[in-house]
């Protein structure tokens, strides 16, 4: 019989992330951490339900370790290569990267990506940062990948690795439309990896990590958004359907991309900026997970992350949330839109 893959919440109140699964799908990461783990998402809910009480400590970090991808996604600033005005050269070392998860370990940080806006699976060291990432505690451990890479070693390796969720980028149900979007003739072997990775996890007796697959609703794949959910119904623990978001970040830019009679989101207070930071490979901290990388609020590598989370520039831009001025900034109000 076919599982059901309900929907079960939009991590945050803003409504950008809307997630499909099964009513107990966190349930092997509770099994492995327990109590621990169940604050953990106790802590996330409220808090991207509008807690606006400011913790010690970001909940997660975002992390780049570095910036490359064997794509070039139109949604994706990467499909302007080198030219991509947020582009950067830099590689962290596996030692930086350690010592940033040692920093989140000592507060009891819960959440880490050890990819961001990057592709997970072209990281030399991805497997020091995941053993980084659990060796300090952190539990729930994030990778985003375009499964162009997923070869059976690699899932493999993943399964048992310790990262908790392969989070799967696919955007279209079709060949053709997934060469549209992703502009990759590669959609049937992306499928077959995505779904060995499945195979292998339970031949190995594994329910972690988890594997979600997730489609970045535009113009131009919106019509499959239906065909997309059914076709991984059966496959995956998690299917995420993802707000376009204009990544220029010019506020009244014209994106032909935004699907044409989408809603305004709902309550239009950013929470994630009292959930969680991002971290680029230079040590860059930006506010949030943006893909234009425009609210820098600070260096770690100059600083620390629970100085940079309480410190002035965070703090304005919580603000003037707060206060629902987010139009004041233009690449909230664009993101907003
Ligand atoms: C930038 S990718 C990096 C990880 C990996 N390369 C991948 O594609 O999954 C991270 C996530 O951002 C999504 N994304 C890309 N462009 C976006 C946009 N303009 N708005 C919202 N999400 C976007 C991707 O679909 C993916 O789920
Ligand atoms: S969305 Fe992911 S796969 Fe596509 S270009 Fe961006 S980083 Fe690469
Ligand atoms: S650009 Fe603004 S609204 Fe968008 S995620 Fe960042 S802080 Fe939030």
């Amino acid at each position: 019989m076919s599982k059901q893959l309900k929907y079960q919440y939009s991590g945050t109140r803003d409504g950008k992330v809307k997630m499909y699964g099964t009513d107990d799908f966190l349930q092997p990461i509770y099994h492995k951490f327990g109590e621990r783990f169940f604050q953990y998402r106790k802590d996330w809910d409220e808090t991207g339900q509008g807690g606006t009480a400011l913790r010690d400590f970001p909940l997660f970090l975002d992390i780049e370790p570095e910036y490359k991808c064997n794509l070039r996604c139109v949604t994706c600033p990467h499909q302007y290569g080198t030219k991509n005005p947020t582009y950067i050269n830099n590689r962290m070392t596996p030692e930086d990267f350690r010592k940033i998860c040692e920093e989140a370990g000592r507060y009891g940080m819960p959440a880490i990506s050890v990819s961001n806006n990057n592709e997970g699976l072209m990281q030399k060291h991805l497997f020091d940062y995941i053993d980084a990432a659990s060796s300090n505690g952190i539990m729930d451990i994030f990778v985003g990948t375009n499964a162009h890479l997923l070869t059976e070693e690699v899932s493999r390796k993943l399964i048992g690795s310790g990262l908790t969720r392969l989070l799967v980028s696919i955007d279209a149900a079709t060949p053709e439309t997934y060469q549209i979007m992703r502009k990759s003739e590669k959609f049937d072997l992306v499928i077959e990896n995505t779904k060995t990775f499945k195979r292998l996890r339970d031949e190995m007796g594994e329910s972690l990590p988890l594997l979600r697959v997730s489609m970045v609703v535009t113009s131009l794949n919106q019509h499959e958004e239906q065909a997309f959910r059914d076709m991984w119904t059966d496959v995956a623990d998690i299917v995420s359907i993802q707000h376009y978001i204009p990544f220029k970040g010019e506020a009244d830019a014209k994106d032909d991309l935004v699907p044409q009679d989408r809603p305004h989101l709902e309550n239009p207070i950013c929470t994630p900026l009292w959930q969680r930071m991002s971290i680029r490979a230079n040590g860059d901290v930006i506010a949030c997970c943006h893909l234009a990388n425009k609210l820098k609020v600070g260096n770690v590598f100059e600083s620390d992350i629970h100085t940079i989370w309480h410190g002035p520039e965070m703090s304005n831009i919580r603000r003037i949330h707060a206060e629902g001025r987010y139009k004041d900034i233009s690449i909230c109000k664009s993101c907003m839109s």
